[in-house]
């Protein structure tokens, strides 16, 4: 069967989950931890230069390569046997390791999707950062050692818009603010197109607000065993935390009824299996209020958000920033907080009313300029809207014709994989 007849394969591979599954589909098959354990005593086997030393060594590498576990297993396996390390393959949105990346998508297809590569394309992530150099890496590792048909790599952000939830017909200009675990992107696109000088960084993201719920839960003495610290943090977090519209108003409300305010967490000693509880309390809103108002959390970084969003508008150019003001659309697990879209949308309000303002006073209110429309878009499925704009646009016949053909790249060579064309569907 031909393989652009079958559905493609798509991985959106973050910092900190991994989204795979078929083109086509609403949801992943499956959101895993992007980590590998791999088991150190075999990769550091001792040196010898007998036979049978030779024959060990050999073997040893042999095993290294059956012998490791990605996702929630990982976690799991080093958790119960000290001969597994951790290694994250993707920091900050980038691939840091290709060997434990490969590892990883060998697990991801055979073990997790059960697909052979040779039969299906695959379409694989990028941030909009990301070097052209490792493309090639990502193109010489899937043709070579997957033997995949096509292959296309698309930037998470323009795939966030593809995931058109905002009309019922994809708009592909607007502003995506990616917030995941390691990084926090705010990209312009224009027509399918990313506009590369006016993408802003933010140093803080959903990692950093479980560092500091795991900071505020530690100085209030809070009950809960170091080793499962973080673990707690991130899960307080995912379930508790909330955006609030005012920090003083919400400590008042806090104080005046602790009762309707104040959560338990209970939990299970990993050691011991003793049980133990713990309060949730200011960290309910303190955790996502790092984005509005990172000085609390850094001493480094201090632009709030919004700040960052009108920035980013405001460099773009001029005829493109009211259609990018109109469709600010989130992506990324850290944009979950319940009313974060909410205190954005208000936020960047007030910013562009005040620029407004200051300009009329300044003609001598002579001229009234038209309001600016802000609108920032947020949906359930604005989790893994990467992954399922990926999965929309994989399924367009257009796809199949963008990707780069193993027989291309035997052709050409890996270098072919540094572009990736945006194609009919995306705009
Ligand atoms: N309901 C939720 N509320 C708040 N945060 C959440 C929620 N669900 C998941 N998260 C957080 O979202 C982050 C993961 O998001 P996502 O899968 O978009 O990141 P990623 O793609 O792995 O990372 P990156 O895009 O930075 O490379 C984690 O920090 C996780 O704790
Ligand atoms: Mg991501």
């Amino acid at each position: 069967m031909d393989p652009a007849a079958r559905p493609a394969v798509v991985i959106d591979n973050g910092s900190g989950y991994t989204k795979m599954g078929f083109a086509g589909n609403v949801e992943p098959c499956y959101i895993v931890p992007t980590v590998v354990a791999l088991n150190e005593s075999f990769l550091n086997p001792a040196r010898t230069s007998s036979k049978a030393g030779w024959l060990a060594q050999h073997n040893a590498g042999v095993m290294a390569d059956l012998d490791f576990f990605i996702g929630d297993e990982a976690l799991e396996r080093s958790r119960s046997s000290t001969t597994y390390n951790l290694s994250y393959p993707v920091r900050q949105g980038q691939v840091e390791n290709w060997d434990s990346m490969e590892r990883f998508w060998q697990q991801c297809i055979f073990n997790y999707l059960r697909c052979d590569p040779e039969d299906h394309y695959f379409l694989l992530t990028e941030s909009p950062l990301t070097a052209p150099e490792s493309r090639e890496y990502t193109g010489e590792i899937m043709f070579e050692t997957f033997n995949v048909p096509g292959l296309y790599i698309a930037v998470n952000s323009v795939l966030a818009l593809a995931a058109g939830y905002t009309t019922s017909k994809c708009e592909m200009t607007g502003v995506v603010v990616d917030v995941g675990d390691g990084a926090t992107h705010v990209v312009p696109v224009a027509e399918g197109y990313v506009i590369g000088s006016s993408i802003k960084s933010v140093p803080i993201a959903g990692k950093d607000v479980t560092l500091f719920v795991q900071q505020l839960m530690r100085e209030r003495g809070e009950n809960v065993p170091p080793e499962d610290s973080f673990d707690v943090a991130r899960k307080v977090k995912e379930m508790y935390c909330y955006t609030s519209s005012d920090i003083v108003k919400e400590f008042n409300k806090h104080d005046k009824e602790p009762s309707k305010y104040i959560k338990q967490w209970r939990g299970i000693k990993p050691k011991t299996g003793a049980p133990y509880s713990c309060d949730i309390g200011y960290e309910r809103f303190l955790g996502p209020e790092v984005f509005f108002n990172p000085e609390i959390y850094s001493n480094d970084f201090t632009t709030p958000l919004p700040a960052v969003i009108d920035k980013c508008i405001q460099s773009s150019p001029i005829d493109t920033r009211r259609s990018l003001y109109k469709n600010i659309v989130l992506s990324g697990g850290s944009t979950m907080f319940k009313d974060f879209h909410r205190r954005l949308q208000r936020d960047i309000k007030k910013i562009v009313d005040a620029r407004l303002l200051a300009s009329e006073a300044r003609v001598g209110g002579e001229l009234k300029s038209q309001p600016v429309e802000v609108n920032v878009v947020s949906h359930p499925i604005q989790r893994f809207a990467v992954w399922f704009g990926g999965s929309v646009l994989a399924s367009t016949p257009e796809f199949y014709a963008a990707c780069h053909t193993k027989e291309e790249y035997e052709e050409y060579g890996a270098s072919i994989c540094r572009t990736n064309p945006v194609f009919k569907g995306m705009y």
